[in-house]
């Protein structure tokens, strides 16, 4: 591996930063859940799938915590860590009046990473959409969000552009066409005649978003990094039949390559362009001049990865109604693999087919921000300690195909950043699926303890990836 490998943890602030009620900071849609537990009620009831989680007020109290987590990954050794910004610390309305203490914390986490040499690699929208923009004009399905979302970044590049180096724009929105209404306040099912005008709709404003965003940064940042991030869901076929091998191809190419081609190649694919047009939407050809502009390039490929799937022609057995995002498009079953306790399989070779499959085809450096185990077993001993084997032989396996992929397939990888580093709440609405290298026990006070992993990690990040 490189010296200058990004070694570091991945979290987002909605998840782990909690101070919801504190510091000026507007509601985003994940405080209404938790101030209107009539919603709370239907979201654990499974709307869109998600969040059986009640209160996303505290969560891991990051806000209150950012110094002690600091001195702790620098203890670890991180080269980096990757946050979100509270689109509403800053902008507590999602446009209106900006919030200078919102401002001032962010300068604050910023300034102490910065004191331990830990890059910042900050997601400019991890889904945590401002409330009242979805009251006013339904989140990214009016186009007055994406002109809102253009003030946001350029507060945050001008305000920490000085601290920042690392940025990327919107947390795997190569998922939105499957989950259009996600954020929007709108339940619009497939079988409404509205439904793909409304796709499209809400899937082609993100876009603009996001080109704007990379554009910005590189005028008003122009030693800045700026990427996209997209979920991973690497499909094998099931077996060696054709028509298998077509349903794979299928299923990459509609999760990962037709976004990804749109952002490297400046535009809809001529497929994707005939698909919307058949669909009557006239939607691919609106403001999108910067779509193909040079400038609004992205600099590097981010991406998930947890595990891998299967297509084939037998009978899918993808869950509609299941607990999670990634469940959500969860294939058939990979009979070679096994799964974690949350049903994902472990596949650490996939991660290397990934990764060569995204750098041959797009010939940008790569950046892992998220992988790991999320598991239920962690358990706090009374002498304060959390035995987790399994998460280090997970890891381990892991690395060692982001090395493979890097020494001998020649990959470009600029950093490995594993998911929720210090315990987090879980999306799919589990506080207690846990990820971390360190525990937090949210029954007193959200006090820290370091796992078995944190030591491994920490030796792991010292002799840069030598010894696992
Ligand atoms: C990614 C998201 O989809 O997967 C994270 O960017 C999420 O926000 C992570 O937490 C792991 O998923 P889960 O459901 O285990 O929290």
């Amino acid at each position: 591996m490189q010296n200058d490998f990004l070694w570091g943890g991945s979290t987002s602030a909605f998840q782990f930063e909690g101070g919801a009620n504190e510091g000026g900071k507007g509601d985003s849609f994940y405080d209404t859940i938790s101030k209107n537990s009539k919603l709370a009620q239907e979201s654990s009831e499974g709307w869109m799938g998600l969040n059986k989680i009640k209160d996303y007020s505290v969560t891991s109290d990051f806000y209150h915590h950012y110094e002690e987590d600091i001195q702790l990954m620098a203890e670890m050794g991180f080269k980096a860590f990757r946050m979100s910004i509270a689109w509403t610390r800053i902008l507590p309305t999602g446009d209106g009046e900006i919030n200078q203490t919102g401002i001032d914390f962010y300068s604050d986490v910023f300034k102490t990473l910065k004191e331990h040499d830990i890059e910042p690699v900050v997601t400019l929208y991890h889904w945590d959409m401002p409330q009242s923009l979805i009251d006013r004009y339904h989140g990214w399905y009016g186009i007055e969000t994406v002109e809102a979302f253009k003030k946001y970044v350029e507060i945050c590049f001008r305000e920490f552009g000085q601290y920042v180096k690392y940025w990327l724009t919107l947390n795997e929105n190569n998922l939105t066409l499957k989950l259009p209404a996600f954020g929007t306040g709108m339940k619009v099912s497939k079988k409404d005649s509205f439904y793909n005008e409304f796709a499209y709709r809400v899937y082609h404003n993100t876009n603009i978003a996001h080109f704007y965003a990379v554009k910005k940064c590189h005028e008003m940042l122009p030693e800045a990094k700026i990427g996209c991030m997209i979920a991973s869901s690497l499909s094998y076929p099931l077996t060696s039949d054709p028509e298998d091998v077509f349903m794979a191809l299928k299923h990459n190419q509609e999760l990962t390559y037709d976004y990804l081609d749109l952002l490297c190649r400046g535009g809809y694919t001529r497929k994707n362009k005939l698909e919307m047009e058949a669909k009557k939407s006239t939607i691919a050809s609106e403001n999108t001049d910067l779509f193909s502009n040079p400038s609004a390039k992205i600099d590097f490929i981010s991406f998930s990865y947890y595990f891998s799937v299967c297509s084939g022609t037998e009978q899918s057995s993808a869950d509609e109604n299941a607990e999670t995002l990634q469940m959500m498009y969860q294939a058939l079953k990979n009979p070679k693999l096994k799964e974690s306790s949350f049903g994902w399989t472990i596949d650490p070779k996939g991660l290397r087919i990934l990764m060569n499959e995204l750098y041959d085809r797009y010939q940008l450096p790569l950046m892992i921000v998220e992988n790991g185990l999320g598991v239920k077993d962690d358990i706090l001993t009374e002498d304060k300690k959390v035995h987790d084997p399994y998460r280090i032989e997970y890891l381990k396996q892991h690395i060692q195909a982001v090395k493979e992929a890097v020494d001998e397939d020649n990959v470009e990888c600029l950093g490995y950043l594993p998911w929720g580093c210090i315990d987090l709440y879980s999306a799919s609405g589990d506080r207690d699926k846990r990820y971390g290298f360190i525990y937090v026990d949210y029954e007193d006070n959200c006090k820290r303890y370091k796992k078995d992993s944190f030591n491994w990690y920490k030796n792991v990040i010292q002799t840069n990836g030598e010894e696992l």
